[in-house]
């Protein structure tokens, strides 16, 4: 009996220490996923869905339709530069820039493409 509790908690001590350590809210930086969550939120928030439906999720767009994004190709850091006027993206063969300043925060515009790409 006393082996078998020595045993027990030598195995199961680093595993209640790792439970702690990837658990959420415990690690200092907030974990790639915490963020996702609130993506759709901030995209209704910041009236995106005025211009874009987002089907594969579930949003319709409420004005105009400018595009659909549930398969938006280019990758998070082009989009993160494209959605705050920095850089021109090709559509219907001109080069231009996003309709729309981003005037949120980095953090508010990290969720909405992360969920846009999740
Ligand atoms: C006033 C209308 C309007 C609003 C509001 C708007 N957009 Fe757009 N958006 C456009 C137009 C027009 C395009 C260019 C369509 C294209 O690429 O064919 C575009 C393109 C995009 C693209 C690139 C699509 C692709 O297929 O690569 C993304 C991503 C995007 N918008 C995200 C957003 C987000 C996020 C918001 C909210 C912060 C937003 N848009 C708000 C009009 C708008």
């Amino acid at each position: 009996m006393r082996k078998l509790s020595t045993l027990t908690i030598l195995v199961a001590g680093p595993l209640v220490a790792l439970a702690f350590i990837s658990a959420p809210g415990v690690s200092a930086e907030l974990p790639e996923n915490a963020y996702m969550a609130d993506g759709k939120a901030l995209f209704l928030e910041n009236s995106c869905d005025k211009c874009h439906s987002v089907t594969a999720k579930g949003v319709e767009a409420q004005k105009k339709n400018h595009g659909d994004l549930s398969k938006v190709a280019e990758d998070a850091d082009f989009l993160t530069k494209y959605l705050k006027k920095e850089v021109e993206k090709e559509t219907k063969g001109e080069m231009k820039k996003h309709k729309k300043k981003w005037k949120g925060s980095d953090g508010d515009l990290k969720a909405i493409i992360g969920w846009l790409k999740s």
